[in-house]
């Protein structure tokens, strides 16, 4: 299976059935997307493929074959965070942190096609990230600082 992860073409000795987030995790060691529920509903394993954000433990690999798919590894350019990573860094909202994979993904999907997001709109992007320390309120806010950065 050849698929391409962040910029890089990776081929894999993998059914093509075979999770992405398996692909991912155990295949090539980018373990940064967090496995949770395993169902597709809480958004811990959010990667984007095509710029648009996937749920990895229910993606098929072989469906996301030929396509562009970015995981958190690949945010960093040039050794640099992207502004999502930065401000959520900087604002520490989490307190786990094991949604913040999927959280900085989905956020960084959003402000690609919204560079203004209204708060209504960050909830509405964000509504399918589940964080079980319910620290909504300050993703909420850090991202829309980000929006803003
Ligand atoms: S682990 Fe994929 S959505 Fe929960
Ligand atoms: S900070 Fe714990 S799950 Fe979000």
């Amino acid at each position: 299976m050849n698929i391409r992860v962040n910029g890089k073409n990776y081929s894999i000795e993998v059914s093509g059935s075979t999770s992405l987030l398996v692909a991912l995790r155990e295949h090539l060691g980018l373990t940064g997307s967090k496995y949770g529920c395993g169902e597709g509903v809480c958004g811990a394993c959010t990667v984007l493929i095509g710029g648009v954000p996937a749920r990895s433990c229910i993606t098929p690999v072989g469906s996301a074959q030929n396509k562009e798919i970015m995981t958190i590894e690949g945010l960093e350019q040039n050794g640099k965070l992207h502004r999502v990573q930065e401000v959520l860094l900087e604002a520490d909202p989490f307190q786990c942190a094991y949604c913040a994979s999927g959280m900085v993904m989905s956020a960084v999907a959003l402000l690609e096609r919204n560079s203004s997001p209204s708060k209504e709109e960050i909830k509405d992007a964000m509504h399918g990230n589940v964080c079980r320390c319910c620290t909504y309120p300050d993703i909420v806010e850090a991202i829309a600082k980000a929006a803003n950065a």
